[in-house]
């Protein structure tokens, strides 16, 4: 069975005060008895600040990027190595607004993950089709690459300490959610895309995010979803109270 994951990514927002309240008022709010995994990703510099209010919570922490070289002459960019350092279970890989504003490409994307992987991070892989691409019917064809190409040479057995992000680049900020029906079917192909280039067994495994104006308004219908595995939160997630109830979603009906 597949835990579900919640998580947060606070984006470029947020002083170390902001964030430690943030993080402060989450763990504050969180069932002592939630049985699936809660996640913060704040900026680089709030990564401390964060670890220390979340230490002996069941909150996991992760960074929103990462270089792929462990050390060297990489002015301006943070390693694997110092993301473990600082207390980092996780880091997030290929946001959209890194492909789109920062040009970050397959190629690079499928370093970072490997370069991830071979220091004990685990790394939420984001996918996902802009609006003209999906207007224009590629949407099965920009994830099949996206995927082939970020987890090229990525074994079976590391693809478990991978959590699959699908975020609709239309549907990111902008307050116009994908349909649970239309998040479910780009899911399933992620699914069977995973069964095609591994096997069954690693497909039904794997944990498959929805990302895109996820509310609280609308986080129960999403997870209803047999194959939605939990969310990438960003907006929702730096409202305490909104992301508590994200966090706490009601399971509409059963998976
Ligand atoms: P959003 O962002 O929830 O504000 O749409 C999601 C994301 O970019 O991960």
């Amino acid at each position: 069975m597949r835990k579900p994951m919640i998580a947060g990514n606070w984006k470029m927002h947020l002083t170390r005060k902001e964030a430690g309240e943030l993080a402060s008022a989450i763990k504050k709010g969180l069932d002592p008895d939630l049985k699936h995994e809660v996640l913060l990703a704040p900026s680089f510099t709030n990564l401390e600040t964060v670890k220390n209010i979340i230490f002996d919570s069941k909150i996991l922490l992760s960074a929103q990027n990462m270089c792929w070289e462990e050390k060297g002459a990489f002015t301006g960019e943070v390693s694997p190595l110092q993301l473990k350092d600082i207390g980092c279970d996780y880091v997030i890989i290929g946001h959209s607004e890194r492909r789109k504003i920062f040009g970050e490409t397959d190629e690079t994307l499928n370093k970072k993950i490997k370069s991830a992987l071979k220091n004990n991070l685990k790394v939420i892989f984001c996918i996902g089709e802009t609006l003209e691409e999906r207007e224009n019917n590629q949407t099965y064809r920009v994830l099949q690459t996206q995927i082939q190409n970020g987890l090229k040479e990525i074994s079976k057995e590391d693809l478990s300490a991978i959590v699959i992000a699908y975020e609709p680049v239309w549907a990111i900020g902008t307050g116009k959610t994908a349909t649970p029906d239309q998040a479910e079917d780009a899911h399933i192909f992620v699914r069977k895309e995973i069964s095609r280039l591994y096997d069954t067994n690693t497909s039904e495994n794997i944990r498959i995010l929805y990302g895109g104006s996820v509310k609280a308004e609308n986080i129960d219908e999403l997870m209803a979803k047999p194959n939605i595995d939990g969310a990438l939160v960003g907006g929702e997630s730096l409202k305490a109270d909104k992301f508590l109830r994200v966090i706490h979603y009601q399971k509409v009906l059963s998976k």
